[in-house]
């Protein structure tokens, strides 16, 4: 039943309720041939299900697809940011500690860094990694919020309050304010998390103030963990994930989002409250935990990690919205761009395997392993695919961050700290072009009515 029953009122007005759900439905739905009669590119794709060209980027390209004697055929998949292909720059990044604040420097200024460009930007990056304690008080610690997404969202909204230009959509403006909220987000979520815990679970509240000497990677396990220990492999892998969640290109429905309110000219935390609203979602960033949860289901329902054909009748129940969430979405698999495989989930699943070894938990990666190989199946049997169905990027990742001891209230939030480089460099290129306002057009398909006066009203 609605929430409004909760807010006591009367059974008369729960009943005038329902009927108001029964109208809000019935009004709203559209018959869908109308999509196919008028063309509609419904979630912005094509027939194909390619999405429609929307903008240019020189961020970073997402490849799929290869041209086989003129044909063009799936293919393993290549993430580039700048024209660099990212398994290079991890590869590249092996023995350096600062991966993920190298691939922001070159995703905002189109080229890598010196030794001398990469220390005097960890140096400015360091400098404002910091929080007032009138803010972590006045605002982290104020109205608490169980879902880190919406409590990130609420704190960098009011970040606006304490700057002093917050409005100027120039370049110089928009760079520094993105340069800080790529310093200062770590700290908001993981404060955040800390007094939610505080306040919701009884637990001592510690505020770990951020090393000078750390990395973002480094200081993320450092202000989360009580003795603020980590290992240098734990801190190299997620270095490496957060590499990897930098950037995505122009069309995922975060970036776009950022697109789209910036073209309308407003201020940098509203374009980046509302990239955040977007990556919440459990078909984008938020599927990070739902994959989680469904793991935690599969683990109930399918005691035995060998038996395939338990694991395989649980994801057909998935598919058939009869187990889980009821949603028909198996998480952490499929993706609207990639087609043989996400070249983030084959990087990170290779740091599960080796953290997982370390850990003593193979037969914890095994059965993730298992269960990609089991639900690329099944959906293939199950669902129309416009093309090869792989993991993403997200199957991989809560069982990162798991091993890693970070709660799973920050699968998403961390997300968020690796995207904001991205989001920040597609609002500075949105900016720096001088973008339309992004404004696609809505086919009315209703009928126009004559007014009818209040009293003259039919119904009950
Ligand atoms: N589980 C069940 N069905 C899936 C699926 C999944 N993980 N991924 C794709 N499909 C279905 C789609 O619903 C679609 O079916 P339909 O034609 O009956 O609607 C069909 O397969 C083709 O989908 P496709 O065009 O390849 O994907 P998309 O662009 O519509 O959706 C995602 C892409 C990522 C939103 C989708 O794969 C998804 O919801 N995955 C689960 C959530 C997730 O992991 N998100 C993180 C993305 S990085």
């Amino acid at each position: 039943m609605s929430n409004i029953s909760m807010m006591e009122l009367s059974k008369e007005l729960d009943e005038q309720f329902d009927r108001l759900v029964t109208e809000c439905r019935a009004s709203g739905e559209i018959d869908q041939e109308l999509y196919t009669e008028y063309d509609v590119k419904r979630g912005l794709r094509d027939a194909n299900g390619k999405g429609v060209l929307t903008g240019l980027t020189e961020i970073s390209d997402v490849c799929s697809y290869k041209s086989v004697e003129g044909k063009k055929m799936p293919a393993d998949g290549e993430l580039y940011f700048q024209g660099y292909n990212v398994k290079d720059l991890i590869d590249g990044f092996e023995n350096r500690r600062y991966g993920f604040e190298e691939s922001t420097y070159l995703l905002l200024f189109g080229r890598l860094p010196t030794p001398k460009q990469l220390r005097s930007f960890v140096r400015i990056v360091k400098s404002l990694q910091e929080l007032s304690g009138q803010f972590v008080r006045d605002v982290v610690m104020k109205a608490t919020s169980q879902n880190q997404m919406n409590a990130l969202q609420r704190c960098i909204l009011t970040l606006y309050c304490y700057d002093s230009n917050p409005d100027e959509v120039s370049v110089p403006n928009v760079l520094r304010q993105s340069l800080q909220l790529i310093a200062k987000m770590p700290l908001i979520a993981v404060y955040s998390y800390c007094a939610w815990r505080h306040f919701h679970a009884d637990e001592t509240l510690v505020i770990r103030l951020p090393d000078k000497e750390m990395s973002i990677a480094e200081n993320i396990l450092q202000m989360l963990r009580p003795d603020g220990k980590f290992t240098e492999l734990e801190a190299k892998v997620l270095d490496v994930a957060l590499v990897l969640h930098a950037e995505h290109g122009g069309g995922n429905n975060s970036t776009f989002t950022n697109h789209v309110v910036t073209s309308s000219g407003t201020d940098t935390y509203s374009a980046t409250a509302a990239s955040i609203a977007s990556l919440k979602g459990p078909r984008h960033g938020g599927a990070n935990l739902k994959v989680q949860q469904m793991f935690a289901d599969i683990r109930k329902c399918c005691p035995d990690y060998e038996d395939e054909a338990a694991l395989t009748a649980y994801l057909e129940g998935v598919l058939d919205k009869k187990v889980f969430d009821r949603s028909g979405l198996i998480y952490g698999m499929g993706h609207a761009v990639y087609t043989l495989s996400d070249p983030r989930e084959v990087i990170l699943k290779s740091y599960a395997r080796r953290l997982s070894e370390e850990k003593g938990l193979t037969r914890e990666y095994q059965l993730y392993e298992r269960v990609e190989r089991l639900a690329g199946e099944a959906i293939a049997r199950k669902r129309h695919l416009f093309k090869p169905i792989c993991a993403n990027v997200d199957f991989y990742s809560g069982l990162v961050y798991s091993m890693l001891g970070i709660p799973e209230e920050l699968y998403t939030p961390i997300f968020a700290i690796a995207r904001i480089s991205g989001w920040s460099a597609h609002r500075l290129e949105e900016v720096v072009n001088n973008g339309k306002i992004i404004r696609p057009a809505y086919k009315y398909v209703g009928e126009h009515r004559d007014y009818c006066d209040l009293d003259e009203r039919e119904g009950e």
